[in-house]
């Protein structure tokens, strides 16, 4: 296959593991729409697929506001659209598979509509071996464009227009904070809210680091001013999102960090605020202190452990022992009795033994988690842990994932019991998918309740008696 590098600007995984001395610039004005595109998407109507984690979410709401102010519209079926973007997600191969699958199925539609214009961004376009193949392989996709590139969309969707050419812009670098960008939020009462970008971390298995850059923080201001306007517009719950928002302000602040944020965001008054994803290691005391203290932050932790094992943890890069990450998670369960605390974790990193595994399923027993959401490793191209030996079959993973979720599923059912005929508070997010005539919301505990109320209360916060109590969800019946 020919260079492409001399062609197009494309991604190196090298280049993304760089982390400089330099500054990160944030830049208010890089946002431009060139005037021959004003109003170009007039009467003509857009499609994205979002994979992955809140941080696509979010972004696609960018990319959604960002067609919008070309005059584009949301289209409600792929088939009607002029513009299709898929935002995608690398952290596993099985993500990747159901975005080539995609693909696939679109080569059919474009055949049809000649015109469309077939874009496809996101965390796998940061890797050079994803890029390399959709080059070879996939002819029908009109643009490509890397995590780095989203405010240049206007420009790019332009050259897609104009060229006959594949267009690929895919910046490696270590990345800049882009403000004033347009968007379309997903929901109405409840809003993602970057604090950071990126991740500095390099746990061994992960391709993050790679395809979001350098750990950089939003200015405090830039936060406030937009949990205010969301106050202002009605919003009742904010989730703050970050790769690890621990690490928030290190770049940028000597005296300023996560847990100042947060007691800032909470006088802003908005009803309830949340925060993804926090590291079990930097989790700081005066982070503890904020949640506990102020009524308005949600008390419901995620809190990655990724395995129970000491020597897979040293594996892993994590940081932290099996008995620090139990100590930091009692210490919370201490001064935030009602607390809950949910997981991610990986079984089956290479070499992990039978006895290694087992620390797994004890510290999951001793936590005994609300829920987890539980891997088979898979390995990442370009990450140190993909070099590592493996030597454990598919099978034994798999069997070990088996078992993990036979506790998993039990741990959530036996916590739920709790609410049996108690009240909590629900904010009510709409009508149910399944049934109409019911009402869904979440606890401040993110438990998911569907139940019997008034329509009109949709948007607010209201109070449901729990009346049955199921592994996933509770079910309801608003009260005065
Ligand atoms: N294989 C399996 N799971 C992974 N995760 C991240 N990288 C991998 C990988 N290579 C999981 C971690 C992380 C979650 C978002 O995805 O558990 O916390
Ligand atoms: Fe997927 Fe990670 Fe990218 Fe989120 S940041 S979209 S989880 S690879």
């Amino acid at each position: 296959m020919k260079d492409y590098s001399e062609y197009f600007k494309a991604p190196s995984l090298k280049e993304a593991r760089h982390r400089g001395k330099d500054d990160i610039h944030h830049i208010d004005d890089a946002y431009e729409i060139p005037a021959d595109m004003v109003g170009i998407g007039k009467g003509q109507k857009y499609y994205i697929q979002t994979y992955g984690c809140q941080a696509n979410e979010r972004d696609s709401e960018t990319l959604a506001g960002i067609l919008e102010s070309m005059g584009y519209e949301e289209a409600t079926d792929i088939k009607e659209a002029q513009v299709v973007l898929l935002n995608t997600c690398a952290i596993r191969e099985n993500a990747e598979e159901k975005v080539f699958g995609k693909i696939g199925y679109l080569k059919n539609l474009k055949r049809t509509h000649p015109d469309l214009i077939f874009g496809v961004c996101g965390c796998m376009t940061q890797e050079e071996v994803v890029v390399k193949k959709i080059l070879e392989k996939y002819p029908q996709i009109d643009l490509i464009f890397g995590t780095h590139n989203i405010h240049r969309l206007p420009v790019l969707l332009k050259q897609a227009m104009l060229e006959k050419e594949m267009v690929l812009e895919v910046w490696s670098k270590e990345g800049d904070v882009i403000e004033n960008l347009p968007s379309h939020r997903a929901h109405r009462y409840k809003a993602w809210v970057n604090i950071m970008y990126g991740c500095d971390k390099f746990c061994t298995y992960c391709i993050v680091p790679y395809t979001r850059g350098k750990e950089r923080s939003r200015l405090k201001e830039e936060i406030l001013e937009e949990v205010n306007e969301l106050v202002q517009q009605g919003y009742k719950e904010i989730t703050l999102l970050g790769q690890n928002v621990n690490s928030y302000g290190h770049d940028i602040y000597d005296d300023y960090n996560f847990a100042s944020l947060l007691h800032d965001v909470s006088l802003t008054g908005i009803d309830r605020i949340r925060f993804t994803t926090s590291h079990p290691w930097e989790f700081s005391d005066d982070m503890i202190e904020a949640i506990a203290t102020h009524d308005n932050i949600m008390p419901a932790i995620h809190l990655p452990v990724q395995s129970g094992n000491t020597e897979i943890l040293k594996k892993m890069g994590r940081r932290y022992t099996r008995e620090d990450y139990l100590t930091l998670f009692d210490k919370i369960k201490v001064r935030i009795p009602d607390c809950t605390i949910t997981t991610d974790i990986i079984v089956g990193f290479p070499g992990e033994t039978d006895e290694q595994f087992e620390d797994t399923m004890s510290l999951y027993e001793h936590c005994s988690y609300d829920l987890a959401y539980t891997f088979i490793y898979s390995p990442r191209d370009g990450t140190p842990a993909a070099k590592m030996k493996d030597d454990i079959d598919k099978h034994t993973k798999e069997q070990r994932l088996y078992r993990l979720n036979d506790l998993v599923t039990e741990k959530a059912y036996q916590n739920n019991l709790i609410y049996q005929d108690q009240i909590v508070e629900v904010l009510v997010e709409g009508t149910s998918k399944r049934d109409d005539t019911m009402l869904t919301g979440y606890t401040k505990h993110q438990k998911l309740v569907n139940f019997k109320g008034n329509n009109d209360h949709i948007g607010q916060i209201v109070k449901v008696k729990i009346t049955e109590v199921k592994t996933w969800a509770l079910k309801g019946e608003e009260v005065e």
